[in-house]
């Protein structure tokens, strides 16, 4: 069987966030006797230029897009056995960034990918049983496919899936505009199909005309049912809740292994790891400028720095936090409040906090290697990767339980000696606060108990063999 992933973003080709990781190794994954899984991405200027020299030329076409002849090109690489598609044109995927801020823009550059990846399959001779979407960048996929392309028997057999990362990104606009640049008629635009508020919404087309819908956890699968995690679309996933399901996210075992991990100081693993641990630990307090002290308790955060991660909660209580016998290092970018604020801990704990406001992999490899805990407080978080980094490199993670949070870190039971990770359930700063208190008391008096949940976090198995056979179900069902 056929499959085509088509995605905003792949690792190694382009990264913004967890998307991305998934779109990169879940395909690796699949059982290659039985199922070809091919991968169409854009072709973004911001490619790094030795990922480019990857790639060879296919051919191009001209397609009818937004009242234009516009010129699609096609690209593909093979990258560790999988074969990926790239779509080429200038107008939509130049400049340094891979998002705008301009919510039209977007809009007009992923309709145009999304027609073009369906435009070039008759070209590149790929006819897919499922083409698997992802995000609302991808949501138009299963629109066209069921309208615009409709009777050309190459398209007709097609199935689509169409994968929910992040519920509250769905790409809307108003309708004319939407209408003007898909080129897809009055027809559609009414609330049971892509109209959401008055607006038109890519993701929303998506999960309409989808075969079958998908998340990242069968918590969040559960949640966004519900108004509060819903974001205006629970009433929708309840009524198609027959065709939802939830799949949790693996991680690439290879990529993340802390006894061949090239990017980090001292390697070690499941049965060395009271020893050989630590040395990261120091090699990180002083390449960071830290206090160098193997004892002192490391808590790492590796993120996008934005409200759903929980930044709001942290800024309530981080003075009371630095209070604590502890040391934070911190890595990622996002909104210029919480940025600031790390800069502003960074300058008043000097030899506590230590505030990287970049986004760096090799760091981030050695904040999961050298820390003794990793603070993930989301408010919402559909499956999350890091806090699964995180366990395979045997720091304890601190989390809320929501989403796939709750559904891959099991809360510490102090009496069964049980649990890889600390939790707590409201979303509230001194809730917070408390676990991270807990887990420091654990730390500090009963080492022992500590270095027993690190060997239950190491052992658990987060790599994606389990999920990829659950999808591969799903392409059967779907194909009969
Ligand atoms: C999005 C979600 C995150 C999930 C990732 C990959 O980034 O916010 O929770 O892990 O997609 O599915």
């Amino acid at each position: 069987k056929k499959i085509l992933f088509a995605a905003s973003e792949g690792v190694p080709f382009i990264k913004t966030g967890g998307l991305a990781d998934v779109v990169g190794s879940l395909p690796k994954c699949i059982d290659k006797q039985y199922f070809d899984v091919r991968v169409v991405i854009p072709k973004y200027a911001c490619i790094r230029q030795e990922m480019k020299d990857k790639m060879r030329y296919v051919n191009h076409f001209y397609m009818d897009f937004n009242w234009t002849s516009v010129y699609v090109g096609i690209f593909e690489a093979e990258e560790e056995g999988v074969h990926y598609y790239f779509i080429d044109n200038e107008y939509y995927f130049s400049g340094g960034k891979v998002y705008s801020d301009d919510p039209k823009w977007e809009i007009e550059r992923y309709a145009f990918f999304s027609k073009a990846a369906l435009s070039m399959l008759p070209t590149v001779n790929f006819q897919p049983d499922i083409i698997h979407c992802h995000d609302w960048q991808t949501g138009l996929i299963p629109v066209y496919m069921k309208e615009r392309f409709r009777g050309g028997d190459f398209y007709s057999r097609m199935k689509s899936v169409i994968t929910i990362h992040n519920l509250k990104f769905q790409g809307k606009w108003d309708t004319k505009t939407v209408r003007s640049i898909t080129g897809l008629s009055d027809y559609f635009f009414t609330p049971d199909k892509l109209e959401a508020y008055k607006d038109a919404n890519l993701l929303k087309g998506g999960i309409v005309y989808a075969d079958a819908v998908t998340t990242v956890s069968s918590t969040y699968a559960e949640e966004i049912k519900t108004p509060f995690y819903g974001e205006g679309l629970d009433g929708l996933l309840r009524a198609r809740k027959g065709d939802l399901r939830g799949i949790v996210n693996g991680i690439d075992y290879t990529d993340f292994n802390p006894e061949s991990d090239k990017q980090i100081v001292n390697p070690y693993n499941a049965v060395n790891f009271r020893k050989e641990k630590v040395k990261n630990k120091r090699a990180l307090q002083q390449e960071l400028g830290l206090r160098q002290d193997d004892k002192k308790m490391m808590i790492g955060i590796v993120s996008r720095l934005t409200d759903q991660k929980g930044f709001d909660l942290i800024a309530y209580i981080m003075d009371e936090l630095c209070q604590d016998d502890v040391q934070l290092v911190i890595l990622g970018t996002g909104e210029e409040r919480y940025e600031n604020m790390f800069r502003h801990f960074d300058w008043k704990y000097n030899d506590k906090v230590s505030a990287n406001i970049y986004y760096s992999d090799p760091l981030s490899h050695k904040i999961y290697a050298s820390c003794d805990a990793f603070l993930m407080p989301s408010l919402f978080e559909p499956c999350g990767l890091s806090q699964l980094m995180a366990l395979r490199y045997g720091t304890i993670p601190i989390v809320r339980e929501t989403g796939g949070l709750k559904d891959t870190v099991e809360p510490y039971n102090e009496y069964e000696s049980t649990g890889t990770g600390f939790s707590f359930t409201n979303y509230n700063a001194h809730e917070m606060l408390n676990a991270i208190r807990y887990a420091e008391h654990i730390y500090y008096d009963k080492k022992r108990e500590w270095n027993k949940m690190v060997d239950r976090a190491m052992a658990a198995d987060f790599s994606w063999h389990v999920s990829a056979a659950k999808y591969q179900e799903m392409y059967d069902w779907l194909t009969g």
